[in-house]
């Protein structure tokens, strides 16, 4: 198949708009392979920013990082990445590169723990002010389960919204397959 498929063009998208020495968000740490590929793309002089709601997040980033000898330009944050505006220091608001929320519950945990409208989208809106132009947020929606189908309406409603002249919002989707697979919004600030 030569149409990319939805992981790696993900990743392809987050390979475009980041360099060395950028600083990104992981808006979902989860298991850590994310923040892991983030904090490879940054390199040394880069910063990740990861945030999860779950202790058994933090500690499997952790150990996935550690691995990796990769733990000092990262920075875990066990909170909502509705409160990333406040967690991010002021001095490099203006200065992201790109963000990656991949939504659902954490693979391997508890699955009635799910990512929720309210807080993604208060999460994109605080992204939006903190982006540099041309910085990328990437959306990967997993709405197979009933929440996710929730969250996905609510998302397609409010990305939809998103003014023009402030970003360009991108769906990329296999429309034809069984089995709600995941699809991707990909939002870049203007
Ligand atoms: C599909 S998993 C992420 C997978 C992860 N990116 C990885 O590479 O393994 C979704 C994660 O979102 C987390 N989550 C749910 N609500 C959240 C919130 N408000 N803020 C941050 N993370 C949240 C869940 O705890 C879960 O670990």
């Amino acid at each position: 198949m030569k149409l990319e498929r939805i992981l790696p063009f993900a990743r392809s998208l987050l390979q475009t708009a980041i360099k060395e020495g950028d600083i990104v968000v992981d808006a979902t740490m989860g298991n850590g392979h994310d923040t892991l590929f983030l904090a490879k793309l940054v390199g040394e002089t880069g910063k990740v920013f990861s945030f999860d709601i779950q202790d058994d997040a933090l500690t499997n980033t952790t150990l996935r990082l550690e691995e990796n000898q990769l733990s000092k330009r990262v920075y875990l944050h066990l909170k909502s990445h509705s409160e990333l505006e406040n967690t991010i220091p002021k001095q490099l608001h203006g200065s992201i590169t790109g963000a990656i929320f991949n939504l659902g519950y954490l693979p391997g945990g508890k699955k009635e723990i799910v990512t929720k409208p309210d807080s993604t989208i208060a999460a994109i809106e605080q992204l939006l002010n903190v982006l540099s132009p041309e910085g990328i947020i990437v959306l990967v929606i997993y709405h197979g389960h009933e929440e996710g189908a929730f969250e996905r309406d609510e998302l397609l409603k409010y990305v939809s919204t998103i003014d023009q002249q402030r970003a360009h919002v991108l769906q990329y989707r296999f429309i034809n397959q069984v089995n709600n697979p995941p699809f991707i919004i990909a939002i870049e600030k203007r």
